[in-house]
């Protein structure tokens, strides 16, 4: 077998079999295929696409290129979640606890964040003590113990997704269809759970910005799910503003809080009670999804979700006080406060120009070295479709100096227009899909 062939069978669209998938996949982990020969196929592929099988292929190739967890030894239905990435997207912190204080078991690895979107790792790992990284035999403890875990990505999980993906990111391939969706899946089966749901955003700070590519991804996400056996849902949610009030990672944990006691910004509570609900029906702890939602809306009002995170918290090293005392986080020291330009409804507030601004106070990574600030990041007072008074403040930012807020602001305002109609806000969730249909 040639890679010159299997780069031109699929320029001039034709079908990849799983031997030749298999041949590419095994080949390129290895450092045997050179990336210009991985990059021409990548192109034909964003160009050409991929058939359903071809794209089921690619997925379990890439997930069989590396370890896989088997989590087979601990109690119940394991369900694990993924967000396609979000500017304020903190729902693992919430979504988490919730379904673990009703009896499902959840085992996570979640990631770093990268660009304008954060990462539910560095989030947690603002907690003081809070370790991450946890040797596997001490992960599996930990779910036995209390139900719940989310730990960093460790072990030789998917290579084959970790170089393709830096291959993509540097020749414009990331936005095909078949290649998210088997980067994504190849994950998320390498991790070893038997259900999974899936957070598709869709809306200006999302991958896909139309509800036509978000439903393709997430048809094509739920299509590879079943083929494996691992019962997959996928909700397509709105990331057209930023998701609730905070952004930055010791905020976000602070808001995670302030939604597990029952309050908080009602379109983050109303997800996060959506997606719990639907791990729950996963986890096959209710019969049906009526009853999941009045299982994660008790877990919230008695307080026994906000406790779950509390006890992961304490199981990983933490200090659990700062659940109990969220206003016991540092926040960064330098602090602006912007006000409303004029006076009118807030017509945009852009996800991705808000989580750009957080970048720039240091509360996000512009490369994979960068460090970031725990304490940094944005208050929004007022989020879009909300009336303000010219002079009203509208959001505080956090930085380390007054250098950093300037920059932060400047980032900020251009994210932001105020005017005379009250824009559509369209809802949260805004479509569900499974393989029952
Ligand atoms: N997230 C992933 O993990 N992979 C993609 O290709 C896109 C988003």
């Amino acid at each position: 077998m040639r890679m010159y062939d299997i780069i031109h069978k699929k320029r001039e669209g034709g079908e990849l079999t799983g031997e030749e998938l298999r041949f590419f996949v095994q080949g390129f982990t290895r450092g045997e295929i050179p990336d210009y020969q991985a990059s021409a196929l990548l192109m034909a592929i964003f160009f050409r696409g991929m058939t359903r099988r071809e794209t089921g292929d690619l997925t379990l190739e890439m997930a069989r290129s590396g370890d896989t967890v088997d989590l087979s030894s601990l109690p119940g239905v394991k369900v694990d979640k993924h967000s396609t990435g979000g500017v304020g997207d903190k729902t693992s912190l919430i979504i988490g606890p919730i379904a673990a204080a009703c009896g499902v078991t959840i085992a996570k690895m979640s990631g770093r964040g990268l660009g304008h979107t954060g990462g539910t790792v560095d989030k947690l790992e603002s907690i003081p003590g809070l370790r991450t990284d946890i040797p596997r035999q001490e992960f599996f403890d930990i779910v036995k113990r209390t139900g719940l875990s989310i730990i960093g990505q460790s072990g030789n999980l998917c290579p084959a997704d970790k170089k393709l993906y830096a291959l993509r990111d540097v020749t414009a391939t990331v936005e095909s269809l078949p290649l998210i969706a088997s980067s994504i899946m190849s994950k998320k089966i390498a991790a070893g759970a038997d259900a999974i749901l899936l957070d598709v955003k869709v809306g200006s700070g999302a991958f896909m910005k139309t509800l036509e590519d978000s439903r393709a991804l997430a048809q094509e996400m739920v299509r590879i799910g079943s083929q494996v056996g691992r019962r997959t849902v996928a909700l397509i949610t709105d990331m057209d503003m930023p998701l609730g009030r905070h952004i930055g990672n010791a905020l976000e944990v602070q808001e995670a809080v302030e939604v597990l006691s029952g309050g908080g910004d009602s379109r983050l509570r109303d997800l996060c009670l959506e997606l719990s609900a639907n791990m729950i029906y996963l986890g096959q702890r209710a019969e049906t999804m009526e009853e999941a939602r009045a299982k994660a809306a008790e877990a919230v009002s008695a307080g026994r979700a906000l406790q779950k995170l509390a006890e992961m918290v304490e199981a990983q090293g933490g200090d659990p006080s700062y659940i109990a005392h969220p206003e016991k986080f540092t926040l960064s020291p330098a602090c602006v406060e912007l006000s409303a330009p004029q006076t009118g409804y807030i017509t945009r507030l852009d996800a991705e120009g808000c989580g750009l601004a957080a970048v720039e106070l240091g509360a996000g990574r512009e490369t994979k070295e960068s460090s970031i600030d725990f304490g940094a990041g944005i208050v929004l007072l007022q989020n879009k479709g909300d009336r303000v008074e010219q002079g009203q403040p509208i959001a505080r930012l956090y930085a380390q100096s007054e250098a950093l807020c300037r920059r932060g602001k400047e980032r900020f305002l251009a994210s932001l227009e105020v005017g005379e109609l009250a824009p559509k806000r369209g809802p949260m969730i805004v479509e569900r899909i499974a393989e029952e249909g």
